[in-house]
């Protein structure tokens, strides 16, 4: 039988597999497909301070192995998270989970997490800062190796919870990046958010989005993710969360050999919701097929 488990920081999860924030809503909206205990946990969608309607539609754009999407951080804000949308979680999904925050301020990422803080369910907090659909906040923060130390920094000071920094792909060097929030006291990085990406109707000659961008994943973006963990994951000490592209138990493994600690199942749960239920039973059966008896053996095993 093989060992699926592994810890992330203080979170010891059955086994490495977590939907993405932002493809799996608040947990409770798959209770009809499948238990949702047989994830290692799942990152609920970004929250902010103040509820967002979100950005104008069209939103999304179909794409050759992969999507754009500019949703724009639509969620009910923070407050109704903590008193509406945990609750409702809790009663289908009895692990930890963890919180992905977003912010237009270094104050709104902090006064977002003091209050997820006080949740008994949240078991680590994934701060986003690389949210390519907002202008002013979100991926800004990411792009800067000070900005991203200066959110840690304030993150750390109101939580004693695990802090994991979500960076961006839209960078020269994503290294220097996490290598500033460990510094800044992170106790891990989650990688990568989405592409800067963007699709032309050529009939109509207007951009597919009404935000002109957004952000591409899926498939396509794969390889790139691999490639950012493996630069990560050798730059830095601290635990990377792997995504990018992950559609099989396969990915799984390859991530996870680039020394990803856990891997986020992000695009694929919107082609089919079962994805991470059918990675999760396949993942035995490739192990074993490898010679792989725990999994947590193959963290960054490539040089
Ligand atoms: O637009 C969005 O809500 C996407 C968020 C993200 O990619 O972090």
């Amino acid at each position: 039988m093989v060992d699926l488990s592994v810890d992330l920081c203080s979170l010891h999860m059955d086994n490495p597999v977590v939907p993405a924030s932002g493809t799996f809503g608040f947990g409770y909206e798959f209770k009809d497909f499948y238990d949702i205990n047989i994830l290692g946990s799942f990152s609920f969608k970004g929250t902010t301070k103040e509820p967002r309607f979100g950005n104008p539609t069209p939103r999304i754009a179909e794409c050759t192995a992969g999507m754009i999407n500019s949703v724009g951080l639509q969620n009910p804000g923070v407050e109704h998270v903590v008193n509406h949308e945990l609750p409702e979680m809790k009663k289908y999904f009895h692990k930890k989970v963890i919180a992905n925050v977003s912010g237009f301020s270094v104050e709104d990422y902090a006064y977002t997490c003091a209050l997820l803080d006080k949740e008994e369910q949240v078991g680590l907090l994934e701060v986003n800062v690389s949210c390519p659909n907002v202008h002013g906040g979100g991926m800004s923060f990411g792009t800067d190796a000070k900005s991203a130390a200066q959110v840690t920094r304030a993150v750390k000071a109101v939580t004693k919870k695990p802090v994991f920094i979500k960076l961006s792909p839209n960078v020269t060097d994503i290294a220097e990046i996490a290598l500033a929030c460990e510094e800044a006291g992170a106790d891990g990085v989650c990688l990568i958010n989405t592409l800067l990406g963007m699709r032309i109707d050529i009939k109509s000659r207007k951009p597919v989005v009404a935000n002109k961008m957004g952000g591409f994943s899926g498939a396509a973006v794969f390889p790139v993710a691999v490639r950012m963990v493996y630069q990560v994951a050798k730059a830095c000490s601290i635990p990377v969360m792997g995504c990018g592209g992950v559609q099989s138990a396969r990915d799984v493994i390859e991530m996870m050999m680039a020394g990803a600690t856990a891997v986020q199942v992000g695009a694929a749960n919107l082609v089919d919701p079962f994805a991470c239920k059918k990675i999760i039973e396949a993942l035995p059966a490739e192990c074993e097929k490898l010679g792989i008896t725990a999994i947590k053996d193959i963290i960054g095993v490539v040089d």
